[in-house]
């Protein structure tokens, strides 16, 4: 008997063994799972913020990586005069700044690098680019593949796409080009409307599976991880739903104010900046169907049909779903922070919300009836990125005679800043001679034995472009459905005659406007 156990055992340890062989890849192969095509990376806007703060360091840690094809270009285009060395120059004090540079191996990286002036409204600077392009292939053998990375204000997105498409850059696999992709970053139209203007002006030269829509939420490691934990683990999938789940809840807090960025926010405000786009990808990867297959397309169906059951909040009675809040003057980290209206190039009396706390419901089978609190804003008490879904009580509590009290429920969390990490809290009993409780956590950190090298979100990004992996962007369909839910709340919310009171104040630093207190009442239906 002893024996046969034994050999149980020995069998089962085998296949732990043998069914864990993903540990034992090399991390580097994680980093890019195989080398991409030679291509080009055109840069539109290449002397821009973004350039020097997100893609540059991003190039330059795959480069140090082995990330990048072999033989890679980048091609800067901007308005600003510059030659080749004084681009490579500018890139390298980006680096500095960032904290990424390696002189030892800046020279070799810099030599792929070139800058072309471009007037983004003229066709013959795009024909001139293209010939130039042409050259490069030739002396360097990137095959004619291109990414074109429009890291510009979205007013420039319709024009520069369709005068890349008018100089011949779009089209594929003929007159010297090899593949063609356009990458778009948001926000991708700042209505329903404008959002299906700006694609068909997009798709006027460009195929769907060349357009790369970022959000970059969905290139972050622990984002991607929603899907691995909810469908490559049995345990937490039959529990996923409105009979075990009480709500949900996804936050995405920072401490940062709006910089820089006036101009842009007081436009977009938080629900186009960080709705439409972020918490959505979020809600959908927390609460769409299993795909039959984890590829692109299937995936983003099934986020689709998540956009498509949101109900409609009723916009007469929109307190009831939606509070919105503004920051005022505060501290932070002992700092004292001014108040949004009094950032430069704020308006005095500015209404645009920096903060907003939602109650979603999901029409269909899995969620009827089961809130989702969607929570951002700027300038709050900490920076965290979090879903928690928070599971009903126990159905009856035998411990009630001895405890008195009722017993606090299950709640998983999945962290995704600043701990990378799930955590998954239950009952146990205190020891001792009498029957005490106590919450107890269980923890993953999701770096734990892990010492390969880290991909940042815009490195993702940049490596599924050049793989023309579409899974972490956004489609057409689902972009239009985000909007179509968002358009008639902030039609209502821009336009309605007390828009001042709906706004609440929250001090700096704070956990946000006092109003979200009456609000976090977990019901069902409402
Ligand atoms: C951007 C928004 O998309 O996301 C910013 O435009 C916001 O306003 C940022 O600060 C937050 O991103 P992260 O990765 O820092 O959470």
């Amino acid at each position: 008997m002893n024996e046969k156990i034994m050999n149980q055992n020995d069998v089962l340890e085998a296949m732990a063994t043998t069914s864990a062989p993903n540990l034992g890849l090399d991390p580097r192969e994680c980093i890019a799972p195989e080398p991409g095509d030679p291509c080009t990376i055109v840069i539109m806007g290449a002397t821009g913020d973004l350039t020097a703060r997100k893609l540059f360091p991003a190039l330059f840690d795959l480069y140090l990586n082995d990330g990048l094809p072999d033989p890679f270009l980048i091609v800067g285009c901007g308005r600003t005069q510059l030659e080749d060395s004084g681009f490579r120059k500018k890139m390298k004090t980006a680096l500095q700044t960032a904290g990424k540079l390696d002189s030892s191996k800046w020279t070799d990286f810099a030599t792929a690098l070139h800058y072309r002036v471009i007037d983004y409204d003229n066709l013959d600077s795009y024909q001139n680019l293209a010939e130039s392009l042409r050259d490069l292939d030739t002396q360097y053998k990137t095959r004619g593949n291109r990414i074109f990375y429009v890291a510009l204000p979205p007013a420039l997105y319709p024009s520069v796409a369709r005068l890349v498409g008018r100089a011949g850059l779009s089209i594929e696999n003929t007159n010297g080009n090899g593949w063609s992709r356009i990458v778009i970053e948001k926000p991708f139209g700042t209505n329903l409307q404008t959002a299906r203007e700006l694609d068909r002006h997009i798709h006027e030269y460009f195929n769907e599976h060349q357009i790369f829509r970022i959000d970059h939420y969905l290139a972050k490691e622990t984002v991607q991880n929603i899907l691995i934990f909810r469908f490559a683990n049995s345990l937490f999938e039959p529990i996923w739903n409105r009979r075990y789940v009480d709500y949900v809840s996804i936050t995405a807090t920072e401490t940062l104010g709006v910089e820089h960025r006036a101009g842009y926010y007081e436009q977009a405000g938080i629900l186009r900046d960080m709705f439409q786009n972020h918490m959505m990808q979020l809600l959908a990867l927390t609460a769409m169907e299993p795909p039959s297959r984890f590829e692109a397309d299937l995936v983003r169906d099934e986020k689709t049909k998540v956009f498509r059951a949101l109900r409609p909040f009723p916009v007469e009675n929109l307190p009831d779903f939606l509070v919105l809040g503004q920051y005022g003057s505060g501290t932070i980290d002992g700092l004292r922070v001014p108040a949004y209206r009094e950032e430069s190039g704020v308006h005095p009396d500015s209404l645009t919300p920096t903060f907003a706390m939602m109650k979603v419901f999901l029409d269909n089978w899995r969620w009827q009836g089961i809130p989702f609190y969607l929570t951002s804003g700027k300038r709050l008490a900490e920076k965290i990125t979090e879903i928690t879904v928070q599971f009903k009580t126990v159905p009856h509590s035998m411990f009630r005679h001895t405890l008195g009290e009722a017993i606090a429920a299950n709640r998983l969390t999945l962290g995704i800043y600043p701990e990378e990490k799930i955590t998954l809290t239950f009952q146990t009993k205190n020891p001792g001679a009498r029957v005490c409780l106590r919450t107890v956590t269980m923890d993953f950190q999701y770096q734990q034995n892990y010492t390969g090298p880290l991909l940042d979100a815009y490195e993702k990004v940049l490596i599924d472009c050049m793989l023309g992996d579409q899974m972490l962007f956004w489609r057409q369909d689902g972009v239009e459905r985000s909007w179509a839910f968002l358009t008639p709340i902030l039609n209502e919310c821009e336009t309605c005659d007390n828009r001042d009171n709906m706004l609440h104040f929250y001090d700096s630093g704070s956990m946000g406007p006092q109003a979200i207190a009456n609000f976090l009442k977990p019901e069902n239906g409402a």
